[in-house]
């Protein structure tokens, strides 16, 4: 009995705290937590979706590869505090944190304090993410609500319905039409 007790406790332990949604952790792929500390306000209820154009990618190696490339350039170049987007998905089907959950982000001017953004690694203006990378996406929103980081109710929109860009892509624009809680105005 206690055993198994003790069980339960490591296997909530390591599932929930250190893997949560199955996202790669920023602690793993770039060695250290994200150093943003304006914390997001949770359950969100917002949700944009975003492409990054570069940094296409199918390979964990290259991906990780990507998410690196983007956080050195959000810091080096952009002089962000660190890598904008709440989380990036891979063509390999990979969630990579980066501001996460609970932590305001930058990458979506007006919108970083009450939103998360998720970014495609790639341009979507043509073709579409590959089935794995958007079946994670729908994976991690499903998660965030189970886990009250996101509310029953969030809605979700394309990055160009609140900026001026062609972020997520035309073609990946009309996929998220498709998906639940996608509206038009917010
Ligand atoms: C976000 O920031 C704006 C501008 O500073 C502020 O007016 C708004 O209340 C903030 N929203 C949240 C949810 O913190």
């Amino acid at each position: 009995m206690r055993v198994t007790a003790v069980l339960l406790v490591l296997v909530k332990f390591c599932v929930g705290q250190d893997n949560e949604c199955g996202v790669v952790p920023m602690t793993q792929w770039a060695g250290q937590p994200s150093l943003r500390e304006d914390p997001l306000h949770n359950p969100v209820d917002l949700v944009i979706i975003q492409h990054s154009v570069y940094g296409a990618c199918t390979t964990d190696e290259d991906c990780e590869k990507a998410v690196r490339g983007t956080r050195k350039y959000h810091i080096n170049e952009e002089g962000f505090t660190d890598i904008g987007e709440s989380f990036l998905v891979g063509g390999n089907g990979k969630v990579y944190e980066g501001a996460g959950w609970s932590l305001v982000g930058a990458h979506t001017r007006h919108y970083n304090n009450r939103s998360i953004g998720i970014s495609f690694l790639g341009d979507f203006r043509k073709t579409l993410p590959t089935s794995e990378a958007l079946q994670a996406t729908k994976d991690l929103i499903y998660c965030g609500v189970s886990h009250n980081y996101l509310a029953h109710e969030y809605r979700l929109i394309g990055h160009k319905q609140v900026v001026n860009t062609e972020s997520p892509g035309t073609k990946l624009q009309k996929e998220i039409e498709t998906w639940s809680n996608w509206v038009e105005n917010i």
